[in-house]
């Protein structure tokens, strides 16, 4: 069904969640992605001495991926659909460093998990779906850059 205005802004509000404690946060979501693909480690060059949370590369990433799915709901709820900037040059870095469409799964669970953590007792199913449709379809955005 279409992305509602609800959907739009429950994710808008967790991400201030996330954001609030961005080090602390993105130390849970490459936890979590080394525990379900340790191999990851080998991908990202900000990985290679494991989860350095002080480490301003290791924070920039996280923040873009979770960045790009609240920009995705935004996308939905006003369009309907999700166009990503410099999704060739996007897709090209995730062809180069060896990422699969696998590689998406484990990087969603990680993020639901991780937004469940920063929300909380405000978490609820209803919150996990809609950053899931959001993180869904900016993953079908980037893998079609990909192809
Ligand atoms: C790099 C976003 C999924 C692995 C990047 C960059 C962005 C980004 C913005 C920086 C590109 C640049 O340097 O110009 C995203 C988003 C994702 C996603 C929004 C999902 C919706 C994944 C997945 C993997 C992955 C599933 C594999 C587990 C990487 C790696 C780099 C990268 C290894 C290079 C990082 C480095 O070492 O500097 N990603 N990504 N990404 N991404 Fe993703």
């Amino acid at each position: 069904g279409a992305f509602t205005e609800k959907q739009e802004a429950l994710v808008n509000g967790s991400w201030e969640a996330f954001k609030a404690n961005l080090p602390y946060h993105a130390g849970v979501f490459y936890t979590l992605i080394l525990e379900k693909a340790p191999a990851a480690k080998g991908m990202f060059s900000f990985l290679a001495d494991g989860v350095d949370t002080n480490n301003p590369k290791l924070k920039a990433h996280a923040e873009k991926v979770f960045e790009l799915t609240r920009d995705a709901a935004v996308q939905l709820r006003a369009n309907g659909e999700v166009v990503v900037a410099n999704a060739p040059s996007l897709g090209a870095v995730h062809v180069e460093k060896g990422v699969v469409d696998a590689h998406f799964l484990v990087v969603k669970e990680a993020l639901l998990k991780t937004i469940k953590e920063a929300t909380g007792d405000k978490w609820n199913d209803e919150l996990s779906n809609a950053w899931e449709a959001a993180y869904d379809a900016l993953s079908a955005a980037i893998k079609k850059a990909m192809s």
